[in-house]
């Protein structure tokens, strides 16, 4: 880390001075748009004064807190900036809570020191010291601000100096407090095939949890991403609106917390379900990061905010390329053998993708992998189904000019399997009580130092055999039921480690496979859309969003995922899930990361032909898509249309995405021109309809030009109807 801005030195040597006189010490945390401000109080208690706009004259941040009600008794404790259990002034949800060595479970913490560093890849940390006054327990607030991009990522550091253990019963990655008074939550429950359903909660006095207890293929349940309109509705342009993250690869849990004064109080951290932790001296626990951003104008702002911040800062190869794909999965299922497989090669050439994608199916050989309830674990290729293995695949398809990849659910075991019968003690279970499937599986113990080398191996000899393995999709079917670790029991471990311990172990495993091989795409997928989370995405490329590929739920799901992920992040298949036309599941899946899992030869040769060109105008615009920054138009929540544009850095180009989403016959007429948006004003702009197919006349042809302003302003009617259900619109600017 570097040493801070001079301005910073000396404000923070002023503030210093101020605290060692008694006086109040003022934080602020900004961005370019967005400040969060801590002060201590008399104290030397750190509480939450303001979070909002950024304000130009730096001294009047520390006035914020004068405008604060919170006068009655005991209200006081609301705005912790951390808040803590088991002293009585605390009324409100604890961040934290621990039974220190001597068995005394109360914590107070008070302000002991900050600094302010800026980092190398451009953030600014603030990092605030606050410590017990009667134990040696030591709590680090850290603030990661990146000021262009108004995110902020929030975690902690905690230790002590005890004489023994202390137990963390929570230990929240971050607190925030908000004045705003309005608050509608949006958060994301689901189910299988059915993930990122939304629903929007006004929040009122008392809590509202958005939680995962699952262990694995989390957001199964719920997705660790939330959206808050403060201040009332927000639109795509206007509003303010928080949206954020808990950045973790296990159980979490986001509290919202509205109080009697209608401030809203949030705690997110890793769910304290089951997860008591004791702490040795002088060990730190450092907590996963709370992401958010705040926008004053808007959804469209805060999610371009996000975009760019993961594709900067965290997504594995974010500015990189991705590959197109043919996937097996659906195309055969399980059914498959060489020749099969060989010959399904030729329809990824024909169609103009990158990979062939090998899914499930391909190993095992005493319990072979013809069905999910065996072989999993046994990562040996099934001899009677590929008898020249995996080799053989990767030159048959790279003599017919595709890359090859492959599938693996490396942390997963079938009871039936050589892998249970070698080491049932590697398996998480509870030895006394029966066996509780999922998807006919259990899940390895990662905790497991030889587990985790296990994990890697599966990655490492498939790479070390095929040194151009192209891509690998891993999987991820089962949350963990019955947890229970043997090797924690063996170590003297207590078992409430198991959840965090499985979920540093993953990503042992993880760091371990990037530090070897970098840069080997990686698609992060569970059971359809189990995990996406930001942390994760450190190691991945990209993610499945779900197994349902029908593109009406696609549009859907896919706007509400896009709040949070940019579309290089999201693996969008055409699939034959659904039997809507296959330009409409082509188009819905060119607004992501496109692939295919169909059976080629099973096209008409028309449909070949449009297919063909729709790849190759993918490949043509899918810079902007990838890299581009993406507007919501008309949501299909709102409208009989869903509408969205990508455009690029220089707004040059564009590609505008338009689909029916209601066949009513009432439908039609009320679909309008769309406002489009990220165009600048003074270019002239030619708009040429794509993906047609041969013969098929268009009234978009590119021979009109319209200025930024008027798209912008008056709109323009992709004119989509019943028999234009989705329209694709080349944006170009005129020279
Ligand atoms: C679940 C995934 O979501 C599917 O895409 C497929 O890979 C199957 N697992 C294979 O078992």
């Amino acid at each position: 880390m570097r040493p801070v801005y001079s301005f910073t030195i000396v404000l923070l040597a002023t503030l210093l001075a101020s605290s060692a006189f008694g006086q109040k010490v003022t934080i602020p945390i900004t961005t370019a748009n967005m400040a969060t401000v801590l002060q201590t109080d008399h104290n030397q208690r750190l509480k939450i004064i303001y979070t909002g706009k950024t304000l130009s004259r730096l001294s009047e941040y520390e006035q914020s807190g004068e405008v604060i009600n919170l006068r009655s008794e005991g209200a006081s404790s609301n705005n912790n900036a951390y808040a803590v259990a088991g002293i009585d002034n605390n009324f409100v949800e604890p961040a934290i809570a621990v039974v220190h060595a001597d068995g005394n479970n109360s914590l107070d913490l008070r302000y002991e020191a900050h600094e302010v560093i800026d980092t190398p890849d451009g953030a600014t940390v603030t990092k605030v010291a606050l410590k017990d006054p009667v134990y040696p327990f030591f709590v680090d607030l850290y603030y990661k601000a990146w000021r262009e991009k108004d995110v902020v990522e929030q975690w902690c550091v905690i230790r002590h100096d005890e004489e023994g253990e202390v137990v963390l019963h929570k230990y929240a990655s971050a607190n925030l407090y908000l004045y705003n008074k309005e608050y509608l939550l949006t958060s994301y429950n689901g189910a299988w095939a059915r993930e990122m359903q939304p629903a929007e909660t006004p929040l009122r006095q008392g809590m509202h949890t958005i939680e995962s207890r699952l262990g694995t293929r989390e957001h199964l349940l719920a997705s660790p991403n939330f959206m808050l309109a403060l201040d009332g509705q927000a639109t795509e342009t206007t509003g303010t609106v928080m949206m954020g993250q808990l950045a973790w690869n296990g159980n979490f849990a986001l509290q919202f917390e509205t109080d009697v004064y209608k401030n809203l109080h949030i705690v997110a951290g890793i769910n304290p379900y089951q997860s008591a932790y004791h702490l040795k001296p002088n060990v730190s626990f450092e907590t996963p990061r709370f992401v958010y951003t705040l926008s004053f104008e808007g959804k469209g702002k805060a999610s371009r905010n996000l975009h760019a911040w993961l594709r900067d800062h965290t997504l594995l190869d974010g500015h990189g390329e991705r590959l197109t794909l043919l996937n097996n999965w659906e195309a055969t299922y399980f059914d498959f053998n060489q020749d099969r497989l060989v010959s399904l090669f030729e329809g990824a050439k024909e169609l103009g993708v990158d990979l062939f994608l090998l899914d499930d199916g391909w190993f095992a050989n005493k319990y072979p992998r013809n069905r999910d309830n065996a072989g999993l674990g046994d990562w040996e290729v099934n001899r009677a189904k590929l008898p020249d293995g995996v080799p053989f695949l990767v030159h048959e398809a790279e003599k017919q000019g595709v890359k090859f990849g492959i599938w693996i659910e490396p942390e997963m075991v079938n009871p039936k399997s050589e892998l249970y019968e070698k080491h049932p003690d590697w398996v998480i279970k509870q030895e006394q009580r029966p066996e509780i499937y999922f998807r006919n599986q259990l899940v390895l113990d990662l905790t497991n130092p030889e587990v985790q080398d296990f994990v890697f191996g599966v990655v490492d000899d498939l790479l070390t055999e095929n040194p151009t393995l192209a891509f690998m999709k891993w999987d991820c079917n089962a949350p963990i039921f019955n947890g229970h670790s043997s090797y924690l029991e063996r170590e003297n471990i207590p078992q409430s480690h198991l959840y965090v311990e499985y979920s540093r172990g993953l990503q042992n495993v993880l760091k371990r496979i990037r530090e070897k091989y970098p840069m080997v795409p990686m698609m992060l997928c569970s059971g359809g859309g189990g995990r996406s989370d930001y942390n994760l995405l450190r190691y991945f490329t990209e993610f499945w969003l779900s197994d349902n590929t029908d593109p009406l739920e696609r549009i859907f799901m896919q706007w509400d995922y896009s709040y949070y992920y940019p579309a290089i992040t999201m693996c969008s298949h055409v699939t034959n899930w659904s039997n809507r036309p296959l330009k409409y599941r082509v188009d819905v899946a060119s607004m992501g990361k496109m692939g295919f899992d169909i059976r080629t030869n099973e096209l008409s040769e028309r449909d070949m032909t449009f297919a063909k060109q729709a790849v190759q105008n993918y490949h043509d615009y899918k810079g902007i898509v990838w890299h581009g920054e993406m507007y919501r138009l008309a949501s299909p929540y709102e409208h009989d249309i869903a509408s969205l544009i990508y455009v690029n850095e220089a707004k040059t180009e564009g590609v505008m995405f338009n689909y029916l989403t209601n066949w009513r016959y009432l439908a039609e007429p009320s679909l309008r021109p769309v406002k489009l948006q990220g165009l600048d004003s003074d270019k002239l702009y030619r708009l040429t309809e794509i993906n047609l197919y041969e013969g098929a006349n268009t009234p978009i042809t590119g021979q009109k030009i319209y200025s930024g302003e008027f798209l912008m302003n008056v709109g323009f009617n992709p004119l989509v109807s019943s028999s234009r259900s989705s329209v694709v619109v080349k944006v170009e600017a005129v020279k």
